[in-house]
């Protein structure tokens, strides 16, 4: 699925309208975000965090790699793998261990073969001023859920 998201607000809609069609238990959801600096991966995960409840800041997980917040629908946590080069790496920040959670991640593709593990993965890139997002489903319930994410945007 593409969208075309003009400016800033369409991100953060996007953002609003992907917690719409997640499971009220965010338990075990794994959410992957690539694009090249300054595509719009954190604004598209501040969105979602604060559509999830968390009226605070969204402080970048850049350096300390987890972002953790507890929302009425469950953990999440905000991932930055920008500084992780590989799986060993990851097992060091814990990951077998965030799938309590939502794990939101930016930079997926630091570490191979993430993707499997995923249920989504959103692509964002330039277009114009704005920003172009390509959403594909890993997983068999995430298929469902990109059916139900069509349907809102068919709204428009
Ligand atoms: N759809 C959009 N159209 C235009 N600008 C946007 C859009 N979405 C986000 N932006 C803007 O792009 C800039 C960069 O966004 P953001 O910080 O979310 O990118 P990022 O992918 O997290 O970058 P980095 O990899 O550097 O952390 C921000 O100023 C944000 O407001
Ligand atoms: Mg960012």
């Amino acid at each position: 699925m593409k969208l075309a998201l003009p400016d800033e607000a369409a991100t953060v809609e996007l953002g609003r309208r992907l917690l719409e069609v997640l499971p009220d238990d965010l338990a075990n959801w794994t959410i992957l975000l690539q694009g090249e600096l300054g595509a719009g991966k954190s604004t598209l995960a501040r969105a979602l965090i604060n559509a999830a409840g968390h009226s605070g800041p969204v402080p970048s997980p850049t350096y300390t790699l987890v972002e953790p917040y507890e929302l009425p629908r469950g953990n999440l946590y905000h991932i930055d793998l920008y500084r992780v080069s590989d799986e060993d790496e990851l097992q060091y920040l814990g990951w077998d261990d965030l799938d309590d959670g939502c794990r939101l991640v930016e930079w997926p593709e630091r570490v191979a073969g993430l993707e499997e593990q995923a249920d989504l993965v959103l692509r964002l890139c330039y277009a114009g001023d704005g920003r172009q997002v390509e959403i594909s489903a890993l997983s068999e319930r995430s298929s469902r859920l990109l059916v139900a994410l069509a349907d809102i945007y068919s709204e428009d």
